[in-house]
C-alpha cells in the first residue's frame, strides 16, 4: 500500500527506526506478550496514525482493523479532541475529586453518560480502564450487600470465555482458560463460573432455542447450588469480545437478566468494548439487547483512547443504597487519584460530541449488516470454519477441518499466519489463538470494509496456499 499524500514521507525520515526499536526491545516489557518471539521480532514502531490508519515509522500505511484495541471509535487524529484536552491540562490541569472538589468536565460527562445510560443508570464512577472498572464494581457491590444487611450474599458468576481484565481480581472474573497459563486464580471461591455461550462450538445438535433454554437451565442450578443469598452479581459482556466474539442465543441475556431479579442477583454489563458505538448505540444493553442492567462498565471508545478513563454506572436504587453511610463519620471508602480526570473527562467530552454531530452510531447501523455479510463471504474458504460477530465487532475463526471443526496445531500459530499475511498488505487483523478479530474505527466507510475483507481473503487464500505448499496441511477433501 502506498503512502497516503495527506501524511508527507519527509516526516518519517526524522524517525530513527532502528534506535527507537533497540530501545523499546531492550527495556519496555509489553502487555500480553510472547517474549520468546518478541525478543527476536521486537515492535512495528507505530509512529503516526490518520482516520482509519495508521503509520510505521519508515512511513508504512496499514489500516487498523482493529481499531487500537477495540477503542479508538472515532478514529486517529481527531484534532478537536487533542485541543480540548490541551486546554484543559492548561486550565486546570488535576484536582483531587476525593470528597467534595470536582472539575467542569467531570461534571459535565457525568451528566451527559447518565443521559445516554438506560434510565435508572444515574450515577458514575470513574477508574481508569475497563479491568479497574470491573474490580471497582466487586467492591461496590459487596459494600451494597453489606449496607443492605445481607453480608453473606458475595459470590459472582462470570463466564467461561468471558474477559474481564488483567487486575488481579478482573483476571479472576475472566474465563478464558488460556489466560490463567502460569498465573494463579484470586478470588475461589468467590468467583464462579458458568458456560459461556458458543454457538459454533457449545451448542451441538441443539437448536438456538434449545441451547439457550439449556444455558438458562444451567444458570438456574449453579445459583440453586451455591444459594442465592450467597450470590451478589452475575457479570456478562454483551457480546464477548476476547474470549472468540460470542454472540449468545436469542432470549439469553434477557433470561438471565429475568432470573437475576427473580434471584435479587445484581446484573453488570461489562460493555467495555460494546459501548460507545461498536454495535451502533452508546450502550447496547438496552438499545441492542432490549435488557437494563443494573450496572454498565465502559471504558475505551468512552474516549476513543485519547485518555485513559473508565465508567462505572450505577442505578439510582443503588446509588440511595451506598450514600448512606455505613458508620458515623465513615465514608465510601473507594477511589483513586485519577478518578475523574479533567483531561480524560475533557477527552470523553468532546469524543461524544464528535459521535453525535457526526451521528458515528447511525453509520455503524448503516455499514455494520454490510461488514457482517461481506465477512460472511469469506466462509468459501477451506480454513474459514466460522464467520461471526455483529456490526463493528466481528470475527473469524480458523479450522484445519470445517466439517469435523478440528483445529490447526496450535503451534502453527494460524491466527498470526494469517495476520502477518495481512500485514504485508497493509492491514492490521488481531490474531487470538486460532482466530482473527475485527473491530475497527467505526468511521470506516463501505469502500473501506470491502477493501478490508479482500484483503483479508488474499492473506488467508496465501496461508492455506503455503501450508499446501510446505506439507503442513491439505484441504480435507484432496
Ligand atoms: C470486555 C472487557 N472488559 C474489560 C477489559 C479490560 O479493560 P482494560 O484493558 O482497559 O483494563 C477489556 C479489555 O479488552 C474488555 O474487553
Amino acid at each position: 500500500m502506498s503512502i497516503n499524500d495527506s501524511v508527507s514521507q519527509d516526516r518519517f525520515n526524522s524517525y530513527d527506526t532502528e534506535d527507537i526499536w533497540r530501545k523499546d526491545i531492550n527495556h519496555f516489557m509489553h502487555p500480553w506478550t510472547d517474549f520468546t518471539q518478541f525478543e527476536d521480532k521486537g515492535s512495528m514502531v507505530v509512529a503516526e496514525s490518520e482516520g482509519v490508519y495508521i503509520y510505521d515509522s519508515d512511513g508504512k500505511r496499514y489500516m487498523d482493523g482493529i481499531g487500537g484495541l477495540w477503542c479508538v471509535n472515532v478514529g486517529y487524529g481527531r484534532a478537536e479532541i487533542g485541543q480540548a484536552m490541551a486546554e484543559q491540562a492548561t486550565k486546570m490541569t488535576y484536582y483531587s475529586s476525593f470528597g467534595h472538589h470536582t472539575s467542569i468536565p467531570a461534571a459535565a460527562l457525568s451528566a451527559k453518560l447518565a443521559d445516554l445510560a438506560p434510565e435508572p443508570l444515574n450515577h458514575v464512577f470513574y477508574g481508569t480502564g475497563g479491568s479497574v472498572a470491573n474490580d471497582t464494581t466487586v467492591r461496590i457491590i459487596h459494600f451494597y450487600f453489606n449496607q443492605l444487611g445481607k453480608p453473606n450474599k458475595k459470590i459472582i458468576i462470570s463466564r467461561e470465555n468471558a474477559y474481564h481484565g488483567s487486575t488481579y481480581l478482573a483476571m479472576s472474573l475472566t474465563g478464558v482458560a488460556y489466560d490463567h497459563q502460569g498465573f494463579d486464580i484470586i478470588g475461589e471461591p468467590l468467583i464462579h463460573h458458568v458456560s459461556g455461550p458458543d454457538m459454533y462450538r457449545g451448542r451441538g445438535e441443539m437448536t438456538p432455542e434449545e441451547y439457550c433454554t439449556h444455558l438458562l437451565d444451567e444458570f438456574k442450578a449453579k445459583v440453586e447450588s451455591i444459594g442465592p443469598e450467597n450470590v451478589a452479581a452475575f457479570f456478562a459482556e454483551p457480546i464477548m469480545g476476547a474470549g472468540g466474539v460470542l454472540v449468545s442465543p436469542p432470549g439469553y441475556l434477557q433470561g438471565i437478566r429475568e432470573l437475576c431479579r427473580q434471584y435479587e442477583i445484581l446484573f453488570v454489563a461489562d460493555e467495555v468494548v460494546t459501548a460507545f458505538g461498536r454495535l451502533g448505540h452508546f450502550f447496547a444493553s438496552e438499545d441492542h439487547f432490549g435488557i437494563v442492567p443494573d450496572i454498565i462498565n465502559s471504558a475505551k471508545g468512552l474516549t476513543s483512547a485519547y485518555a485513559p478513563l473508565s465508567a462505572t454506572l450505577i442505578s439510582d436504587e443503588m446509588y440511595e443504597v451506598l450514600s448512606v453511610p455505613q458508620a458515623p463519620g465513615a465514608v465510601f471508602s473507594h477511589g483513586f487519584t485519577y478518578s475523574g480526570h479533567p483531561v480524560s473527562c475533557a477527552a470523553g467530552l468532546k469524543n461524544i460530541e464528535i459521535m453525535e454531530r457526526e451521528d458515528i452510531c447511525g453509520h455503524v447501523r448503516e455499514v455494520g449488516p454490510h461488514f457482517e455479510k461481506q465477512l460472511a463471504t469469506l466462509s468459501d474458504l477451506d480454513i474459514v470454519g466460522d464467520v461471526r460477530g455483529s456490526h463493528f465487532m466481528l470475527c473469524v475463526e480458523n479450522v484445519a477441518n470445517k466439517e469435523t471443526k478440528e483445529l490447526f496445531d496450535p503451534d502453527l500459530h494460524i491466527g498470526d499466519l494469517v495476520a502477518d499475511a495481512c500485514e504485508q498488505r497493509g492491514l492490521i487483523v488481531r490474531p487470538i489463538g486460532h482466530l482473527n478479530v475485527l473491530s475497527p474505527p467505526l468511521v470506516m466507510s463501505v469502500e473501506q470494509v470491502d477493501w478490508l475483507v479482500a484483503t483479508l481473503r488474499e492473506g488467508i487464500i496465501e496461508v492455506q496456499d503455503s501450508l499446501i505448499r510446505d506439507r503442513k496441511w491439505s484441504p480435507p477433501s484432496s
